[in-house]
């Protein structure tokens, strides 16, 4: 920064007035007014009968100054149309003196300003006591940000009738302030500039520190809110993202406590509160990072930064404060935008922090249709009854219609972030009043601009006798809030497109229970156009066969479909976290999104738009949920760029080749064309559908080879029908018609072929290799593969369930003696402790288990129901083993004294409640007899469940070992895919 001083007349009267609030041009070097040219450079009076002129009669610097006299009020003075220019902020120095003889008085610089439709406002920039005896200096930073005019700086007295000097006004611009670094480390013996919200108590203290000697001690807060912040006003721009980061640590008397990172922002004075970092543990005694980012969103006029708990009040230390800038990258404009290349409007989630900077760019150039996030739930529309708040909703509308995107509005009736008075005193009629006026408000105000509403979401719960979600809204009204919802839409915008939203409908079970629900409302003349698939899925599962199943299931019913929630988490569970996501998962990622987009363009007649839920990774909703990990759901990465996922769709030539795992368990099927038990106790693994050809393949090791399977799907026969397995380089083809053959020449391999109602299944012995690909091609030219390594793993183990019904009480009764013993030996955790015979019985929809645990001496003294001693029963309903559970798959935990604790998805919600057990201590151990219910598949002779139990050996308070019957990977309660397979047997 140079330092430029006014010093020609001449040049100062053309610089003075054109730099007003309102130039564009920023001033960027330092503006000094000295008086020295003869001139008073641009000051002049402020009120009447007062004067301003140069004086030789007192000088700061040089010869001369500013005298102005004549004051009759205190707001008198000198004044100047303020070089300021809106969102820069600027030290202002200047040195007063007053006319000798005149009594000492606060000379104040003051800013006069009129805020866009607001009132005009004064503001203090600096003060000091000034006397006749010498120069006093002024000095203090200014900053306004909301867009105003008739800027004036000036200089004011605490005597209405006082005389003053001034000399060497400078005001000096902060370069641009939201670009500096902002950082605080009290190693000063100051609070630099924290302030308490409310009546904390905040003091630099040398009892704890970061780093350096010092910190901020925080104490006496009235409430989780109260503690520090920081005044960011004029540090954030709009649009710009930025990084925070602060440490804490828990005061002297503090044993346990969370503290988080917030935003206080307000816009017209009403204010709003956001998270940085969510709440978390800080253990006594250690620092804490607390750190996140943040995009500001909004016009405000108060931003805040501050350190809550989550509750109490307890006192904290803060240390080594940080907000930095995050420069984005500037988005790929050499790559094909997304919307030219699929045959369907392609949309994103977005929220009003998306459509500004370069996330705004980004939108623009790949989507051609948006989703508001966020901004047009219940919670965001209408707070409270009647209160419509629709400035966020019309700010994203209004960027989508500006950009020619299509919208979808999400959503009108929903369990979630909907505010509590809806339900309040609410009997069917009142609630379905609200309802009405609700959805009648939103759908007119958005008419001809929302081209599609969710107007329902996440109604079906295919785990209730008639499907229905038990939401506030089923259980007081019943299914007409959902006539009652599709009805007004329809009336206050006939034009719209009108639509039933759902989650995991790719899975059979809901897929079934939305489609008799839509078929219902269809028959009623419920006026729904069509149904939405939210489509959050994971790096592994379900299949994009088990999607493509779901359109073409529904396009059977003539409703129109929309993908409207796509995301693909890196994860299979809920638990597990990467520091950094591994390259070669984003690349599977990038093949997963290839097969689902197959399936979308297969599809594209039934489909008339594909939305995921963010346009890039660092704005995903699986980065706080189910758990804050990092995840990389979306097309773009954190930082806008396009990631193997965007190649998926767009090019998946560019991807790198494919790199698929599998398991060969231990086993010798016979090689005879027949789907031996052996392969059913895993589920085939999918060869992605190209054209009409599609298969489910595996593979078993054995001492004489690899046994491998095809189910082929490939519903015209030709003679150039085959499957080609490469094994480490060496291709061995079996043709449908049955010869197979080796690239060697003569001597195929041991293979058999028989047809299948949807094409043919091949088995065939292979000689044993670790890369392994196969091709199934048709004699039309199109053929699809399965390319990566296959492992050799131990045997599956297999046990059955007699069918019987014991007396669940904890005795051994005779009916058990039907079935036969398991022991647990598979160790995961030490090498010896407790074990358990088990023995299962079936009878209608339970299942029975015995567990007799030989286990001498038993404690439940841990929290964790695993550390206490307990068996743990794993249930897999049909055997899917999939990875992470799926609704369904349970886990059943039984302490010794008859404790149940359960485990599943996120909330177990579908298995929570359907075990019942009785524990008994025996000499030596325990018994355990539980009944599973399980009525999401008909049990019957030969119905294979996914099983295993675990038996947890406490001592005290800490778990000393744990042993299960099959799994040995130590994620039993994770991933249901290395659990044993339970038989059901007639006898
Ligand atoms: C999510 C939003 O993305 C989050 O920002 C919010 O905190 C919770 O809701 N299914 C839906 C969406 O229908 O509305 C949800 O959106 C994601 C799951």
């Amino acid at each position: 920064m140079r330092t430029l001083r006014v010093l020609v007349a001449a040049a100062l009267l053309c610089l003075v007035p054109a730099v007003s609030a309102h130039a564009a041009a920023r001033l960027t070097y330092d503006l000094t007014y000295d008086f020295e040219d003869g001139t008073t450079q641009g000051w002049g009076p402020r009120g009447g009968g007062v004067s301003v002129t140069m004086t030789p009669d007192a000088a700061h610097g040089g010869t001369s100054g500013l005298l102005t006299t004549g004051r009759t009020a205190t707001w008198h003075g000198a004044s100047i149309v303020a070089p300021f220019v809106r969102g820069v902020g600027y030290t202002v120095t200047a040195y007063a003196r007053l006319v000798s003889g005149q009594p000492a008085a606060t000379i104040a610089l003051t800013v006069q300003r009129t805020p866009t439709g607001g009132s005009t406002m004064y503001e203090r920039v600096a003060a000091a006591t000034v006397t006749d005896g010498g120069w006093a200096r002024l000095s203090g930073n200014y900053l306004f940000t909301a867009e105003s005019s008739d800027v004036q700086l000036y200089a004011e007295s605490s005597d209405a009738t006082g005389q003053f000097y001034l000399d060497d006004i400078v005001v000096t611009p902060l370069g641009d302030p939201t670009r500096e670094p902002v950082g605080s480390d009290f190693e000063d013996g100051t609070a630099q500039d924290w302030a308490p919200r409310a009546a904390a108590a905040l003091q630099s203290s040398a009892e704890a520190a970061h780093a350096g000697s010092r910190s901020l001690a925080v104490s006496g807060r009235s409430a989780s809110w109260d503690g520090p912040a920081l005044n960011v006003l004029g540090r954030m721009a709009k649009g710009d993202k930025y990084a925070l980061s602060v440490w804490v640590r828990l005061g002297p008397e503090a044993t346990a406590g969370r503290l988080g990172l917030s935003i206080e922002r307000r816009t017209g004075g009403t204010p709003s509160y956001e998270r940085v970092a969510s709440p978390k543990d800080v253990p006594a005694g250690e620092w804490v990072q607390l750190s996140g980012t943040y995009t500001l969103a909004y016009d405000v006029d108060f931003l805040s930064v501050y350190v809550e708990s989550d509750t109490g009040t307890f006192p904290f230390y803060l240390d080594d404060f940080s907000m930095k800038y995050l420069q984005p990258k500037p988005i790929q404009t050499d790559i094909p935008a997304l919307k030219d290349k699929v045959p369907f409007v392609m949309g994103s989630a977005l929220t009003r922090p998306d459509a500004l900077g370069v996330h705004g760019e980004l939108l623009a150039r790949h989507f051609s249709g948006v989703t508001p996030g966020n901004e047009l739930k219940w919670d965001a529309t209408e707070p409270r009854e009647g209160e419509f708040t629709f400035a966020d909703g019309d700010f994203l509308v209004d960027f989508a219609t500006r950009h020619g995107m299509t919208i979808r509005g999400h959503t009108l009736a929903w369990h979630s972030q909907t505010p509590d008075w809806v339900f309040q005193n609410a009997d069917k009629e009142t609630l379905l009043k609200r309802l009405e006026t609700h959805v009648r408000t939103l759908v007119t105000r958005y008419k001809g601009k929302i081209a599609a509403w969710d107007v329902v979401n996440e109604v079906v719960d295919e785990n209730q006798p008639d499907g229905l979600r038990r939401s506030k809204w089923y259980e007081i009204a019943g299914l007409d809030f959902i006539r009652t919802a599709f009805r007004v839409a329809h009336e206050a915008d006939p034009a719209a497109k009108l639509f039933i939203n759902d989650y995991n409908t790719e899975f059979p079970r809901k897929r079934e229970a939305l489609y008799a629900l839509v078929k219902r409302l269809k028959e009623e003349g419920v006026p729904i156009d069509g149904v939405g698939h939210q489509l959050h899925l994971n790096i592994e599962h379900p299949p994009a066969s088990s999607v493509e199943a779901t359109i073409e299931r529904f396009a059977t019913l003539g409703v129109d479909q929309q993908i409207t929630e796509l995301d693909v988490s890196v994860y299979t569970d809920f638990v597990s976290s990467y520091d950094t996501i591994p390259p070669e998962l984003l690349a599977q990622q990038g093949h997963r999104y290839k097969e689902l987009f197959d399936v979308f363009r297969r599809q594209a007649a039934n489909l008339s738009s594909v939305t995921v839920w963010g346009e890039s990774d660092d704005v995903s909703w699986l980065r706080s949920w189910p758990i804050a990990r990092l995840n990389a759901p979306l097309l773009f990465d954190d930082d806008l760029q396009a990631k193997p996922a965007y190649w998926g769709v767009v090019d998946p030539s560019r991807l790198p080749p494919p790199q698929r795992r599998l398991e060969a368990p231990a086993g010798t099927p016979k090689v005879d064309g027949k789907r031996d038990l052996e392969w059913d106790l895993l589920p085939d693994s999918p060869v992605a559908r190209v054209g009409e050809v599609s298969a489910g393949f595996q593979a078993r090791s054995s001492g004489k080879g690899l046994y491998v399977l095809a189910e082929v799907t490939d519903p015209t026969a030709g003679k150039d029908d085959r499957v080609t397995f490469t094994v480490d380089g060496t291709p061995y083809v079996v043709k449908r018609t049955g010869t197979s053959y080796s690239a060697k020449g003569a001597g195929g391999p041991k293979a058999a072929v028989r047809p299948t109602p949807t094409g043919y299944r091949v088995e065939a012995l292979i000689p044993t290799g670790t890369d392994v690909e196969v091709t199934v091609s048709d004699s039309a030219g199109a053929s699809t593969s399965w390319t990566g390594k296959v492992t050799a793993a131990p045997a599956i183990k297999l046990t059955s369930a007699a069918h019987r019904t014991p007396v669940l009480d904890g005795a051994v009764d005779r009916a058990w003696s039907a079935a036969p013993e398991i022991r647990t030996a598979t160790w995961i955790q030490g090498t010896s402790g407790a074990t358990a015979r088990v023995r299962s019985l079936w009878s209608g929809s339970t299942l029975y288990v015995l567990a007799q645990v030989a286990d001498p001496t038993l404690s439940e003294q841990s929290p964790n129901p695993w550390e206490q001693d307990s068996v743990e029963i794993f249930v897999d309903p049909g055997n899917g083993k999939t990875k992470g559970y799926e609704d369904d798959d349970g886990q059943y935990r039984i302490s010794f004294s008859g404790r149940i604790t359960v485990g599943g998805t996120f909330d177990a919600g579908g298995v929570k409640d359907h075990v019942k057990a009785v524990a008994r201590t025996v000499p030596g151990g325990y018994v355990v007899e539980a009944a599973i219910e399980l009525p999401t598949i008909a049990l019957a002779p030969g119905t294979l469940l996914g099983f295993d139990t675990q038996v947890n050996d406490a001592a005290g308070t800490t778990r000393t070992s744990a042993v299960t019957w099959n799994d040995d990977t130590g994620r039993t309660y994770l991933d249901t895919s290395h659990w044993g397979v339970l038989r059901l047997t007639q006898g």
